[in-house]
């Protein structure tokens, strides 16, 4: 489903250059739940965001189903990401002033869907995500952990085949993280490919193949 080839990627610090990605390349299978560990400052974000299409490489090659998501327009990258990809932030990015179905609906806004259509998934997905009755609710009305789920709920509307979270557990309690988790697997099962990561051991153990990531190059321990 997903190859990355060669990844690398530089930042400047002042004067001088640090690589952040040091020639990455590894391949993701459809139905695969990785989970990426590995220190703080090690290039987690950065590879999770270059896959999904929201900064480029300095150098490398990220394919998607046999095509180099970089190769074409910036208008044609944006539609790859609202067709084939979910995203979870850490901040979950909640817009404070719309509800929780609202801001489910968001990623659908560019897509040519009727209001009805894009209602019934809104609230599927608040369904899934076990927020029923709270569609109306604005996100200063939910605890964390909705929150969390309203960001997951976002994140799988458009039903994405390819889901990236980045520490979507990282301020929850253990019982919420934990619920988060379950949910993940669930989509798994149904046959979502999902790339997380995470710095809790146990969470890490839900995924099928763990990445560990140091300074910038990957070890794959399982
Ligand atoms: N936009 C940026 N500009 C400069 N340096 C950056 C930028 N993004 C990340 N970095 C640096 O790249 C390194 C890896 O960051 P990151 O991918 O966020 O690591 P992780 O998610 O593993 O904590 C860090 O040293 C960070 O400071
Ligand atoms: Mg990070």
């Amino acid at each position: 489903m997903i190859e990355v080839k060669d990844l690398c990627k530089q930042f400047k610090d002042g004067e001088k250059m640090i690589d952040v990605l040091k020639k990455i390349s590894f391949t993701i299978n459809e139905g695969d739940f990785v989970s990426i560990v590995g220190a703080s400052g090690s290039g987690k974000s950065t590879l999770l965001t270059i896959i999904g299409g929201l900064q480029e490489p300095t150098s490398g090659h990220v394919y998607f189903k046999g095509q180099d998501i970089f190769a074409d327009s910036k208008e044609d990258l944006a539609i790859f990401r609202q067709k084939h990809i979910g995203f979870v932030f850490q901040q979950m990015h909640l817009i404070p002033y719309l509800t929780a179905l609202e801001n489910v609906l968001l990623p659908l806004v560019p897509l040519n869907m009727s209001i009805e259509e894009q209602l019934e998934r809104g609230r599927w997905a608040l369904e899934k995500v076990g927020l029923k009755g709270k569609e109306n609710r604005y996100p200063d009305q939910l605890s964390g952990g909705e929150q969390g789920r309203v960001a997951l709920a976002r994140a799988i509307v458009n039903k994405p085949p390819l889901i990236l979270a980045d520490e979507p557990t990282g301020n929850l309690d253990s019982k919420t993280g934990k619920t988060i988790m379950d949910l993940f697997k669930e989509l798994n099962n149904e046959g979502q490919t999902i790339l997380f990561i995470t710095h809790h051991p146990e969470h890490a153990n839900y995924g099928n193949r763990v990445f560990d990531m140091q300074d910038g190059l990957i070890v794959e321990s399982r």
